[in-house]
């Protein structure tokens, strides 16, 4: 009994709970505009191409090193190399910067699903919507109030109790759902008024048509760098989240087959995501529709959803739930890698610690959620576009640390304690570690070089 708190049951668990950290809004609402921005087809090749390299390789080092030293990032780091530890607690830092805005645009979903569910299908289609909902001082607080108070109640019920259980729900229904979805999404059909007809087919060829039209160097750079950093903020790793849960896997597990089985289930949500969204947006608006950007989630869907009639609410409702349940387990896993982290170091119990975070992050949320309204400000990040308190935090979450952790943990894993620190926990089982020799090439050579090119590009030192 106290030794299963401590771990996930077994693989299907433990590949649940990761992929319910991987598959979150990334997923559903970043994937589909970068590939719909980036060339439809080509981005994707792009994308699926760095996934079996660079995504193998993060995801693979981060899941062994946690389960072969049996700690969390700063702890686990430390164990490598007592030098190292400050790499664990940089690391450590990008869940506790992004915990801070993450419920709030779980808040945001959660009222969406709650305009939907309350038939309010074309008032969310007006322009303006969504702004006047997010500045205003009240409504977005409570939402992300309500959404952080049910993780961290799930957080506290623990390993097999709170985090695998609510995993093993979700994700299939989550599946199920955007499967669904899709193929409600393929079957539309629209005529113009003038006359012109689209339908959800064509919108599905154009997604996974790769176009080359246009493409030029620094083009093709602008992809790659988009799909890379798309590829960590999804699977979630160089953030020590992985490396937590890694922690609770059994001896026992094959590490390797369940890497591929996280792969396989991230990129499958996000290749499904495009195939709801693209159709969708394409039938209603053309392409032109697709360059809502950001503004994909809370603006053009709702007018896609208003346009879909009667079946534009159940399907509205369904979306958003289905963003929540993403956005949920995503949640989850970092406030579990914040308090793991916590426990080590303070060697706290995890009821006494959750409780302290939920109330650190409770204000943190109510803060992050007033940044459009009472704390409004803007500031110009190095990427050259305008961002609020939510994406100063995303943006150095994103864009600088993460890089920079990839770089300093391919260099202490590929050259300090060298890359068989890995691959014989893979082999731990007793199961082949298959990709063994890409591994090896990709964490001392290509990681780092990439990692520190991403790097300059994003901190704008590059450009
Ligand atoms: N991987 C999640 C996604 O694709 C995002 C996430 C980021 C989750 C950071 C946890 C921590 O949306």
């Amino acid at each position: 009994m106290v030794k299963n708190e401590n771990s996930f049951s077994g693989q299907i668990g433990f590949v649940l709970a990761a992929a319910g950290s991987a598959v979150g809004v990334g997923n559903l609402w970043r994937f589909p505009y970068l590939a719909a921005k980036d060339g439809g087809g080509l981005f994707l090749l792009v994308y699926f191409g760095l996934v079996v390299t660079f995504g193998f390789s993060l995801l693979t080092s981060d899941i062994a090193i946690g389960r072969r030293t049996g700690k969390s990032a700063i702890g686990a780091y430390g164990q490598m190399r007592p030098k190292w530890r400050f790499l664990g607690i940089l690391t450590f830092l990008v869940p506790v910067l992004i915990m801070t805005y993450y419920a709030v645009i779980g808040g945001w979903i959660t009222r969406y699903a709650v305009v939907y569910l309350t038939g309010q299908t074309n008032a969310a289609a007006q322009d303006g919507y969504f702004t006047a909902f997010i500045t205003s001082s009240l409504s977005p607080v409570i939402y992300a109030l309500v959404f952080m108070a049910v993780t961290a109640l799930i957080v506290y019920k623990g390993i097999q109790g709170g985090i695998e259980r609510v995993s093993r729900y979700l994700m299939p229904a989550l599946l199920l759902l955007v499967i669904f979805i899709a193929l409600y999404c393929l079957t539309l059909r629209h005529t113009d008024p003038a006359g012109q007809t689209q339908t959800g087919i064509a919108g599905f060829l154009y997604y996974i048509t790769p176009h080359f039209e246009g493409l030029t160097v620094g083009r093709f750079l602008q992809i790659l760098s988009d799909a890379m950093s798309q590829l960590f903020f999804s699977l979630s790793v160089s953030m020590g989240i992985m490396i937590t849960y890694g922690s609770y896997v059994k001896p026992e597990v094959n590490l390797s087959r369940s890497v591929s089985q996280i792969e396989f289930f991230d990129s499958g949500v996000a290749l499904l995501a495009g195939g709801m969204i693209i159709p969708a947006v394409f039938v209603f608006s053309g392409t032109e529709g697709m360059d809502a950007g950001p503004g994909l989630m809370f603006a053009a869907l709702p007018k896609v959803f208003a346009e879909m009639g009667k079946a534009g609410t159940v399907i509205g409702f369904l979306f958003f739930v289905t963003a929540i349940f993403a956005t949920l387990t995503s949640c989850i896993s970092v406030l579990e890698s914040i308090t793991a982290n916590c426990m080590e170091i303070f060697h706290t119990g995890r009821k006494k610690t959750v409780l302290i975070l939920s109330g650190i992050y409770l204000a943190a949320s109510a803060v992050i959620a007033l940044g459009y309204s009472v704390f409004y400000f803007e500031v110009r990040l190095p990427n050259g576009s305008v961002g609020q308190l939510l994406d100063i935090a995303d943006y150095v979450s994103n864009n600088v640390m993460m890089p920079l952790i990839a770089l300093l943990s391919s260099i202490l894993i590929g050259w300090i304690a060298k890359p068989d620190f890995v691959i014989e926990e893979m082999e731990r089982s007793g199961h082949p570690f298959r990709r063994k020799g890409l591994y090896r090439v990709m964490i001392r050579y290509i990681v780092p070089v990439m990692m520190f090119i991403l790097f300059l590009q994003s901190t704008g030192i590059l450009s």
